[in-house]
């Protein structure tokens, strides 16, 4: 595929092709372990890969080959691999980078179960996590010691919204040569890619707006050809966490239209994030798309569009927040995000459990946080619900 391509045509036609023996258009599910060679040169041919070709699943699938071609050349980067899930791509990707005695620097306004990989999993392998509470650069480069191996973020951060400068982090990994590693989960490479601003290497939860539609778990990992073959060789054939055939076809199937959703989640949630700021009984809202919002001038710079993700503080703590919960009649109360319905969910009590009170409170996940997943419905049905849900 022709790299100057707009994103909207490699959405599409990426990493797939007509099949050669059949003609089928869409790419096959190959749901099968393992592939069988014509004699038992080709077949340790194959596996000493002196020979380009399939032998288990574990080590490579034509479906997941696929996908990995397509995020790849979404993201403008070299190479791709796929993971079982977004959680399989950020523990493969830090296992990639660290090992015992090493050292990470992370933002601390982070995905939950990746705060919580990073705090509690990677001490049990001898190694250390430091998690900085700004978005300052400076703030980054304080807390790099000489055994910082990885430098990890992720922008618009979840729950929270803020939003890092990923040029400043990349460039600051560039001059201590310590490899930048975020998470693009909530911008999708629609909004935003991160290697073209110098990051080093990507992760995805792919169950969210690449897949689009809440039906398949997985995940992505996009970097240099030589750290994706590290990957292969020396991470997720040991640890296992590969992608099913079938989760891959259909996050194939859902990228097709990234390009298409994205626009209506983001204008969806625009609207949406400015009816709730000027409601009486909301007393914060998180939307980097509103100018008030103290990221958006550098979300203008490295985003395309502000993204369908909002947090909210309804007036009257954790018990007002549950109200609105429970009176929403459109939204679904569901976890995940980046699906075509409009999902919320309260993040302390579900993505946040894991990180102690005192931390979640210190990055902005107060008690009564309600998070909205912003999908593609028609947004006056929206809005009408949050307004009659707030009607209390
Ligand atoms: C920003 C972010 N990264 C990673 C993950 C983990 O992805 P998965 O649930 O696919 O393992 C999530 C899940 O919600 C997420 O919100």
């Amino acid at each position: 595929m022709r790299k100057e391509y707009q994103f909207g045509t490699l959405a599409v036609h990426a990493g797939e092709a007509p099949c050669l023996v059949t003609g089928a258009l869409d790419t096959p599910i190959y749901q099968a372990t393992t592939f069988a060679s014509a004699n038992s040169e080709e077949m340790a041919a194959i596996y000493g890969e002196q020979k380009a070709g399939y032998m288990y699943t574990r080590y490579g699938n034509p479906t997941l080959h696929a996908l990995e071609e397509k995020i790849g050349a979404l993201e403008g980067g070299e190479a791709a691999l796929v993971t079982a899930s977004g959680m399989a791509a950020i523990s493969t990707a830090i296992l990639g980078y660290i090992k015992a005695g090493d050292h990470v620097v992370a933002a601390r306004s982070l995905y939950g179960a990746a705060y919580h990989f990073l705090d509690q999993k990677l001490p049990r392998m001898g190694a250390s996590a430091t998690f900085v509470g700004t978005s300052r650069a400076e703030d980054f480069e304080r807390a790099i010691q000489a055994n910082t191996r990885l430098i990890y973020f992720e922008t618009p951060s979840n729950p929270v919204l803020d939003i890092l400068d990923i040029q400043a982090l990349a460039s600051l990994g560039r001059a201590r040569a310590i490899p930048t590693l975020i998470d693009n989960t909530f911008a999708s490479p629609a909004l935003q890619q991160p290697l073209r601003l110098g990051v080093t290497t990507v992760i995805h939860s792919a169950t969210k707006y690449l897949c689009g539609h809440g039906d398949a778990m997985g995940g992505a990992i996009v970097g240099s050809k030589e750290y994706i073959s590290l990957l292969v060789h020396e991470v997720i054939r040991d640890f296992g966490a590969i992608l099913s055939p079938f989760n891959a076809w259909l996050i194939l199937r859902g990228i097709r239209t990234l390009h298409l959703r994205m626009p209506t989640h983001c204008s969806n949630a625009q609207k949406i994030a400015e009816f709730l700021s000027h409601h009486p009984k909301v007393e914060r809202v998180n939307y980097p798309g509103l100018t008030r919002h103290p990221g958006h001038e550098l979300a203008k710079r490295q985003m395309r569009a502000f993204g369908a993700m909002i947090s909210f503080e309804v007036k009257g703590g954790t018990a007002a927040g549950a109200t609105v919960m429970d009176r929403v009649k459109l939204f679904a109360r569901a976890a995940s995000l980046g699906d075509t319905r409009s999902l919320i969910v309260h993040s302390a009590s579900t993505s946040h459990r894991a990180v102690p009170r005192d931390q979640r409170l210190a990055i902005g996940i107060t008690d009564g946080l309600v998070r909205l997943s912003v999908g593609i419905e028609a947004v006056d049905d929206l809005i009408a619900d949050l307004d009659q849900a707030l009607d209390f």
